[in-house]
């Protein structure tokens, strides 16, 4: 793992930015893998300034998201889908059919589970894939005790982290109890990682990372498996 320590949330998000547009300088077609949540909203806002201004262009781009919530349909305010439209999709040059992310309203869950890394595998695997940390170590939805070996599943959350986002619903009881998420095997298939966090909630994911110890206990901890993964973090002291 490279490590490389920011000072502040700015900083992170410019630091993981410029990593995806060189990414995207030297592959204008790449696959990229994207998350949700606090963390990479000031990278996306980046993207769009950078997207905008002319640096780098999504036109060829596929996108891979790490997750949904079953149940919510696209439209609901709080589905991923809409936020990774209302912070990054709508504001760049991506193409509709270009974009996916898991669909929680699928008839059939297992066949979309299996469904969406076959389109991961058919697109050529993911070239760089962006994560976030949850406290208790899960990286999209995989929650402690997640076999590394899993690939796209369904998920029951974990009371941690309805509770963490709760804020994204009017009612914390409208937190589905289900997501559908790349499995850790997924995430692993990718050709480059980037994990981004920031703030002292995430000190102690932190510490366990740089400790060295790899357990399916603290889901983060396998990319210290991995040939090519950056961690880009601060203020967490
Ligand atoms: C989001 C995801 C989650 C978040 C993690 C951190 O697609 O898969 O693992 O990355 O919960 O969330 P934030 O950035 O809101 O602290």
């Amino acid at each position: 793992i490279k490590w490389v320590e920011v000072n502040s949330y700015d900083e992170m998000s410019e630091v993981a930015a410029n990593i995806f547009t060189a990414q995207l300088q030297a592959k204008p077609d790449s696959v990229l893998g994207l998350a949700t949540g606090g963390s990479p909203v000031g990278m996306y806002e980046e993207l769009v300034k950078r997207q905008q201004a002319g640096q780098i262009s999504f036109k060829d781009v596929k996108t891979f998201n790490l997750d949904e919530y079953v149940g919510l349909e696209q439209s609901n305010p709080a589905s991923y889908w809409t936020f990774m439209h209302d912070v990054l999709f709508n504001h760049v040059d991506v193409k509709e059919e270009n974009i996916h992310l898991p669909n929680g309203k699928a008839a059939d869950l297992a066949i979309e589970c299996q469904a969406y890394d076959a389109r991961i595998a058919e697109a050529g695997g993911i070239d760089l894939q962006l994560l976030g940390i949850g406290v208790n170590g899960h990286i999209g939805f995989n929650e402690p005790g997640t076999p590394f070996t899993s690939l796209t599943n369904i998920v029951e959350l974990t009371e941690s982290t309805r509770t963490e986002n709760a804020i994204y619903f009017d009612n914390p009881a409208d937190v589905p109890t289900h997501a559908i998420t790349m499995g850790i095997q997924s995430i692993m298939n990718a050709k480059a990682i980037v994990l981004i966090a920031f703030g002292a909630k995430k000190l102690e994911a932190m510490e366990k990372l740089r400790s060295g110890v790899v357990t399916e206990d603290f889901p983060a901890s396998q990319l210290l498996n991995h040939p090519n993964v950056t961690v880009i973090y601060g203020g967490t002291k």
